[in-house]
């Protein structure tokens, strides 16, 4: 077990380091006779890309062109596993070198280290949240098996930023250039927000949340691999993720049963969505709903106490390109674990249920 690999028939397994030549997957398990080219991933890997010119988002300047290697013929999956790579263009490695010897606060350098003995410093090497593109590739791939075969469609945007409570209003306005933000009115408070952030060189938290529609009931294990356990890992191994909410999450240590329960209708319908759209670890068919909470980036200028390899305390700002508020790219990241955890169940349903 060396944490590469995630999906029990859909499989996922990655390799790469932020600033090595380069990153890749390959997905084990994808249905076969699915129309997939490289432009379906580019959609996605486009909403998770780092930008020059956009607030809150870090300026490292990646094409992210992906290649498919194997397991397509004629435009169409074959059912062998589908690799996937993707270059590291502009890495600018001489960023870190004043980090080569100091443990970044908030990163992953001291366990890293510690764990190993040895780390690639260079943009966090294999802990970076860079790895996710390959996730997002994966994704996409997931996610169109699941529009095209089943008809569910996966939503994320950025929900919450610091104190700032984003209501789901306009799906019209989501997009990358609009951080995600689903209320145009929102938009304009949140690029002041982080411009001010990047100036003084601090981050601020954030909360994204997701949703699958047109679930059908039934899917999902029970006991060990219940639907919502499997999500919650998922999102739990994001990079920057500190908490995972299935449905009302939290909230609910402040309601009583007869709020909570979700009534159930003739017909099968839910009177409301307390449960996220689960019970007993399978969909009940209504959405599945999902709150990811990230925390404010690391890496900031502000000057704080570290050590170095030698054991001293140093003071360390860490400067370059990086995000001022993580959830704006992690939006698609989050799509792409729910769509993988997704069809992931729904291929081992269908092994075992035959319907
Ligand atoms: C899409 C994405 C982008 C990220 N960008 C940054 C960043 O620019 N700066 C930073 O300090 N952390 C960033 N992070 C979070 C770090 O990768 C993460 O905090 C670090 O690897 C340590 O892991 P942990 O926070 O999960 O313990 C990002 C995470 C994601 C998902």
């Amino acid at each position: 077990m060396t944490g590469n690999s995630i999906g029990k028939i859909f499989r996922v397994t990655t390799f790469g380091e932020s600033h090595g030549k380069s990153l890749g997957c390959i997905i084990d398990g994808v249905p076969p006779g699915m129309k997939i080219s490289e432009k379906d991933l580019r959609i996605d890997l486009d909403r998770r890309r780092p930008s020059e010119n956009e607030d809150g988002i870090s300026r490292r300047n990646e094409p992210d062109r992906v290649e498919i290697l194997s397991g397509i013929f004629n435009g169409f999956t074959t059912g062998n596993p589908i690799g996937i790579i993707l270059n590291n263009c502009d890495k600018r490695s001489q960023d870190y070198d004043n980090i080569r010897e100091i443990f970044r606060p908030g990163h992953a350098d001291y366990t890293y280290q510690k764990k190993y003995g040895v780390r690639d410093h260079r943009g966090g090497g294999r802990s970076s949240a860079r790895e996710t593109a390959m996730w997002v590739a994966a994704g996409s791939i997931a996610k169109k098996y699941l529009r095209q075969n089943l008809g569910i469609t996966i939503q994320a945007y950025l929900s919450q930023v610091g104190n700032m409570f984003i209501d789901f209003k306009e799906p019209s306005c989501l997009s990358r250039k609009n951080f995600f933000c689903p209320d145009s009115s929102k938009i304009l408070e949140l690029k002041k927000l982080f411009s001010h952030l990047k100036k003084i060189g601090d981050s601020v938290g954030s909360k994204v949340t997701v949703f699958a529609k047109h679930m059908f009931p039934g899917l999902g294990e029970p006991v060990f691999h219940k639907l919502n356990a499997d999500i919650s890992y998922a999102m739990m191994n994001i990079n920057g993720v500190k908490a995972v909410e299935i449905g009302d999450g939290f909230n609910v240590v402040q309601m009583n049963g007869s709020y909570h329960r979700d009534e159930i209708r003739k017909g099968g319908t839910f009177r409301t969505n307390h449960s996220g759209g689960i019970l007993g670890g399978i969909t009940t068919g209504q959405d599945v709903v999902v709150h990811i909470a990230f925390k404010p980036s690391s890496s900031i200028k502000v000057p704080c106490t570290s050590i170095n390899h030698d054991g001293e305390e140093v003071t360390i700002s860490v400067s370059g390109r990086h995000d001022v508020c993580i959830g704006i790219r992690a939006v698609p990241v989050v799509e792409a674990m729910l769509a993988i955890v997704l069809i992931d169940h729904f291929l081992m349903h269908k092994g075992r249920c035959m319907r």
